[in-house]
């Protein structure tokens, strides 16, 4: 059975704060960070890049998870992993040579992920799930953190899964976007192994408690 893993997402944290809340969730439970890397030309936002993941990476230990939102994510995943990413993962949207890129993470000694937007067919994976150490699914449009669940996201987790029980059983999928303690549950049970949660823990009033209790909710579920 694939581990079930809880990974905060920071870019809906409190930046002021960014440390302390960081170790609120580690204390809660977390099992990696996600960071969300945009560059306002694949999405419509911009974000944080490697040297403050480097800063982040210098005073903890927990694994870094770069989500890679980026044109020409080649050209700088290197830099990513050297600053302590250990997992990576770029968009299948934008990128002819996939293959290719995700060799250049297993390179450089991360794990290799491939996220894909709620529009983009599932079946664009078929080859390239043979690969993946996971898959991310996204379950909002990326760009920002605090936007809803998109409801069908549930029907391309299932999907998903049996598409990856059948080619790659090795390979773990991840979802993100909208969930919260309230749904959490649901995307374990439609086979999500590694949740992402940006504003539903950061927005708590007690970061811990809200990681501890989404963790166990987490851990408590089984998918079928
Ligand atoms: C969206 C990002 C997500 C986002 C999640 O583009 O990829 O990781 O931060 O935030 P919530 O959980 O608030 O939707
Ligand atoms: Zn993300």
């Amino acid at each position: 059975m694939p581990p079930k893993l809880l990974a905060p997402s920071v870019l809906a944290g409190d930046w002021w704060n960014i440390g302390k809340q960081i170790e609120e969730t580690i204390k809660g439970g977390a099992d990696l960070l996600h960071f969300d890397v945009m560059d306002g030309h694949f999405v419509p936002n911009i974000t944080a890049g490697y040297e403050l993941l480097s800063h982040i990476k210098r005073r903890t230990d927990i694994p870094i998870d770069a989500h890679l939102m980026i044109q020409e994510p080649d050209r700088y995943i290197p830099k990513f992993v050297s600053a302590g990413a250990s997992w990576v993962s770029v968009h299948i949207e934008n990128n002819p040579h996939i293959h290719r890129t995700i060799e250049l993470i297993k390179q450089h000694g991360a794990k290799a992920g491939v996220a894909i937007n709620p529009g983009t067919p599932l079946y664009l994976l078929e080859e390239v799930i043979h690969y993946a150490d996971f898959i991310l699914l996204m379950s909002v449009n990326p760009g920002f953190s605090g936007q809803s669940f998109i409801p069908r996201s549930l029907e391309r987790l299932r999907k998903l899964k049996r598409m990856r029980d059948e080619l790659n059983p090795d390979c773990l999928i991840q979802i993100d976007g909208g969930i919260k303690e309230e749904n959490v549950r649901e995307v374990v049970r439609a086979g999500a192994d590694v949740v992402v949660v940006g504003s539903g823990i950061f927005g708590a009033k007690n970061i811990r408690e809200k990681t501890e209790r989404i963790k166990k909710l987490i851990l408590s579920e089984v998918s079928v």
